[in-house]
């Protein structure tokens, strides 16, 4: 496995292998790699000649209040994981060859940005959006790989390469989860033991209110009041910053409107909360239509 620390070699290197029409498949991670981003790695493996990941813990993505200076960082151990699962670059640029001074240009985009989590963390996806953005005219991938358990960080990156006319196709893949049902997450570490437990009830919840969903007649804020107690009631939840029904493609709140029209279509089913240090997301989508044609 080639390491390389420098956009510029970077956009070098992979100038060659698109020469020689090699097709470059790409996972942007910010490392302390667990099962859920090997499992993007995999498939990334399976599609592509060539497998560039990047490891890069994004300043700009961070608020001033949050974790940026104490995220996981465990190069060593996760390079040997990207050497063993057979990955052919590792590109891990420093923060001044990603923003040197002078940096000015971010994007940014409207309305998908606001919902969820970019709620509580404002700035957030303007500098996901930006820093992805800029990996991928570095790599220049035919394929970039996403984790659903960032449901709208994926659907953020979508309209970003919509948008942008980047030729890379964004591949979505599904949630890796610990026994217990809990999404795997670098920031899992933030947790001790009895929090870790705790921590089930997320998966637990989300998994209660898709019955609900799919079972018998229910109204979406019946759902909401479901999932907001249910995540309450656990003594080691300190916040439960949002847990409802959204709209999958403009990630509205659809909790107050009528079930039925929601009958035939999909519902995301979405949580963030606060146990200790960690803020855990998770969610699960349900799709009405595959009901309806199994009916
Ligand atoms: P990071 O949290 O390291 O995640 C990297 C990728 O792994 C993301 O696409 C994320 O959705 C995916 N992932 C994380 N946990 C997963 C799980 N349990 N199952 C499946 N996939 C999982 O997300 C980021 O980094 C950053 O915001 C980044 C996109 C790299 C931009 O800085």
């Amino acid at each position: 496995m080639e390491v390389i620390r420098n956009a510029r070699v970077m956009q070098q290197t992979v100038k060659e292998y698109l020469q020689r029409g090699s097709s470059i498949g790409f996972v942007p991670t910010m490392g302390a790699l667990h099962g859920g981003h090997m499992s993007l790695v995999q498939r990334c493996r399976e599609e592509n000649d060539v497998s560039v990941v990047s490891i890069f813990v994004n300043p700009i993505q961070f608020g001033p209040s949050e974790d940026f200076s104490s995220y996981p960082r465990n190069t060593e151990d996760d390079a040997a994981k990207l050497q063993e699962a057979g990955v052919d670059i590792l590109f891990m640029p420093g923060v001044e060859d990603m923003y040197p001074e002078g940096f000015a240009t971010f994007v940014e985009v409207e309305r998908l940005s606001d919902r969820l989590c970019g709620r509580f963390r404002p700035g957030h996806f303007r500098g996901v959006a930006t820093v992805v953005t800029k990996l991928l005219n570095i790599v220049r991938p035919s394929r970039a790989y996403f984790g659903q358990k960032d449901y709208q960080q994926a659907l953020i990156i979508k309209q970003v390469v919509r948008d942008l006319n980047i030729e890379t196709e964004t591949v979505v893949c599904p949630t890796v989860r610990e026994a217990d049902g809990l999404a795997m997450s670098s920031r899992n570490l933030y947790l001790s033991p009895r929090e870790r437990k705790a921590a089930a009830v997320i998966y637990r919840t989300l998994c209660r209110a898709r019955d609900m969903v799919l079972g018998a007649e229910c109204s979406l804020s019946d759902v909401k009041n479901l999932m907001e107690e249910a995540l309450s009631a656990e003594p080691l939840v300190d916040e439960v910053e949002y847990a409802s029904a959204f709209d999958p493609e403009t990630l509205e709140d659809i909790c107050s409107r009528d079930v039925t029209i929601y009958r035939k279509g999909r519902v995301l089913l979405a949580a963030a909360v606060r146990i200790g240090r960690a803020r855990l997301i998770d969610n699960e989508l349900v799709d009405m239509t595959a009901q309806e044609e199994a009916a």
